[in-house]
């Protein structure tokens, strides 16, 4: 399923160093997955719903509803309230009906005109995502489309055709009430960037079509190995390496992969280390590329820039499609050399190449490998790297489930606006 490689990592530390470090790697990993009482408010991720769950099996009814007679569903939210759902989607679900569109990821007009243009003529279902309804980017989005949807809309078909998902007792559920409209729920005890396996991301996961047992099986799955695997799991292992690392100045983090089906995760990957360990003015700095594109810009930057990067790479072992390079001698190009091959050679030779000369150049480079890109190994991705970002958290002494440091910002941007 998922394997953790630090062969190319090896060479940068010391095996008592990484022991000391694995020792306390460990504490924090017993202290995120079994102590019930210490955050407690905040790992109801770590619990991964069955399929018999009685919420998960109403949200699939809805959203077997929405599926039949929808041509989009807007998925309004942003950060940790649609990265995880928009990740899997760009990666496996683009083609299917309803298409998926984002609202609430931007403020800029240009785009959000854009988004409203596309809805023209379609039959429209929105999800609304807020755990706290009170950022500006949904809380706004809401009203717009909601306006634009009551233009054509009765009563009754918006109640069918809106669908919220907020805390419990918030205005959010209330709205929903008052109106009818069908509310799912954003459990209090996860946050946005760790919401991954709650109605925050099941929900348009089911309604774009996308096997959602598999995409929770491979958590579950995932889980198990974790916890089964000893005094060395994948995910301790990572966090020990990074916090070794990182105590010798390496200080950014770069996520890259060859795949561009994966280009969305590594926003949520960005997301999720950036606003968990981005505190008391410290933490790895988290990156993200994607090559072989950006080997020609940042790749240079890779090889030769100042040596205080890690380098992570997704690399996916199964490939669902071939390309054969043709063969076309008459036309002496110079590329004869490729003739009869495959672009899936072409690509797996570009990555071993580059992991060999960045890590080799002084990069320590981490391989998290995968067997194919679909649901389950989301699912297993999605846990293994929230499990490795909490323990990695904690072994920086910091809370990694909170954010006070986006509020700063968002207080500014309130005064200019005017809030109350
Ligand atoms: O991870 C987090 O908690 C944040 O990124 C939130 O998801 C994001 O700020 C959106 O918050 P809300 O759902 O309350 O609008």
């Amino acid at each position: 399923m998922l394997k953790l490689q630090t062969r190319f990592t090896d060479s940068y530390a010391t095996k008592e160093g990484v022991s000391l470090l694995l020792e306390r790697g460990n504490a924090c990993f017993s202290e995120v997955m079994e102590d019930q009482t210490k955050d407690i408010g905040n790992k109801g991720w770590i619990t991964v719903p069955k399929a018999n769950d009685s919420e998960l099996s109403a949200l699939l009814q809805k959203a077997r509803a929405v599926r039949e007679d929808a041509d989009i569903l807007v998925l309004v939210g942003v950060g940790g309230s649609n990265q995880a759902a928009r990740a899997v989607i760009k990666a496996l679900g683009e083609q299917k009906k309803p298409r998926i569109v984002y609202g609430g990821n931007t403020l800029s007009a240009v785009s959000i005109k854009k988004m409203l243009d596309e809805l023209d003529g379609k039959s429209v279902y929105i999800d609304v995502v807020a755990k706290n309804f009170e950022t500006l980017e949904p809380g706004s989005h809401f009203r717009v489309l909601r306006k634009e949807m009551e233009k054509r809309y009765s009563k009754e078909e918006m109640a069918k055709r809106v669908i919220v998902t907020g805390t419990r007792g918030s205005r959010l559920e209330e709205i929903a009430k008052e109106n009818g409209y069908t509310f799912l729920s954003f459990p209090e005890d996860i946050g946005g960037r760790y919401s991954a396996f709650s109605p925050v991301a099941l929900f348009p996961l089911a309604v774009a079509g996308l096997d959602v047992e598999a995409y929770l099986s491979g958590a579950r799955e995932q889980k198990e190995a974790l916890l089964t695997a000893g005094a060395e799991n994948d995910a301790v292992m990572y966090a020990a390496y990074r916090n070794y690392l990182y105590r010798r100045g390496y200080s950014v983090e770069v996520l890259t992969q060859f795949e561009p089906q994966l280009d969305y995760f590594m926003k949520w990957w960005v997301q999720l280390f950036g606003e968990s360990e981005g505190k008391e003015y410290g933490g790895i700095y988290p990156s993200c590329a994607g090559y072989s594109e950006d080997l020609h810009s940042l790749g240079q930057y890779m090889q030769s820039g100042r040596r205080n990067l890690i380098e992570t790479f997704l690399s996916v072992k199964e490939i669902p499609a071939s390309v054969v390079i043709p063969e076309d001698r008459a036309f002496r190009d110079g590329f004869d050399y490729l003739e009869g091959m495959d672009f899936r050679k072409v690509n797996k030779a570009a990555e071993e190449a580059t992991i060999k000369a960045h890590s080799e150049g002084g990069v320590p480079c981490f391989v998290v490998e995968i067997d194919r890109i679909d649901e389950y190994h989301f699912g297993a991705l999605f846990y293994f790297f929230m499990v490795a970002c909490a323990v990695s958290g904690k072994m920086l002494g910091i809370n990694p489930f909170d954010q006070e440091g986006v509020e700063e910002y968002k207080r500014s941007m309130f005064r200019l606006l005017g809030k109350k």
